[in-house]
């Protein structure tokens, strides 16, 4: 499958149209961005991790039942995935405080929740992506009430088994960010990515920050953790 005319170019990512009108190609970028596009910078290596590490995690949901928009990856940066349209919801599950949430509600990091938590954000760059409850997405129509039903569902589905997995690898799953679209029919699917860039991985033995967070925070060493933390994927992989 090729790639034909560019559709959109995001942040962290190139969209393609194919031959196909119900696939896509991705294509992921080394660029990374923070604070809102703020912040920019390279991390030499991410897109190829960033596609690997989706695909990967996203070939474990779909083993385990969660629907997604993955097909199948044609290159190290490139994949061949489903036309979706995307719900305009971030939606963000954690299982311990950092981020956003220890500066909201003025916490530490690293408080273990006794279950996870959901919210969503509103995918809106001209306001910052603000957070939003259900009741504001649905009157906004954003999602209809069942969609973010199901939505809440597969998140915390999705949580249970990556939950497990990083487990597996040594690794904590503190947060994530997720994103879902609905196929041509209506279906609801997990679609954008799901790397480094998304979620906050801490090693299980050290805390050792293993994810955007290092570049985030100027904390040094980006591209070995990136590279640290899909070596430890590729283990768990049995690869
Ligand atoms: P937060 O604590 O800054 O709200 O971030 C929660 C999780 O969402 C964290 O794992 C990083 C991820 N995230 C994104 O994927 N994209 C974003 O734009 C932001 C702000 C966070």
């Amino acid at each position: 499958m090729e790639k034909k005319q560019q559709i959109y170019e995001g942040k962290a990512k190139k969209v393609y149209a194919t031959d196909d009108p119900a696939l896509l190609i991705v294509s992921y970028k080394d660029d990374a961005t923070a604070f809102n596009g703020l912040k920019k910078g390279t991390i030499v290596g991410k897109g190829v991790i960033n596609n690997r590490m989706s695909n990967a995690l996203m070939c474990l949901l779909e083993q385990r039942g969660v629907p997604t928009h993955y097909v199948r990856e044609i290159g190290e940066r490139d994949t061949v995935v489903k036309k979706v349209t995307i719900v305009p919801l971030e939606v963000i599950v954690r299982n311990i405080s950092a981020g956003s949430f220890a500066k909201r509600y003025g916490t530490e990091e690293g408080i273990v929740f006794d279950s996870p938590t959901v919210e969503f954000s509103y995918k809106n760059d001209a306001l910052g992506d603000p957070l939003i409850n259900a009741y504001h997405a649905v009157a906004l129509k954003l999602a209809t009430r069942e969609e973010i039903e199901t939505i809440k569902t597969y998140a915390f589905r999705i949580n249970e088994i990556l939950k497990e997995f990083w487990l597996s690898c040594g690794v904590t799953l503190v947060d994530f960010k997720l994103e879902f679209g609905r196929l041509l029919d209506g279906t609801i699917v997990l679609a954008d990515e799901i790397s480094p860039d998304t979620c906050r991985l801490w090693d299980t033995a050290t805390g050792k920050k293993l994810d955007k967070d290092r570049f985030r925070r100027d904390l040094g060493g980006v591209e070995d953790a990136y590279q640290e933390i899909m070596g430890r994927l590729e283990a768990g992989l049995g690869r």
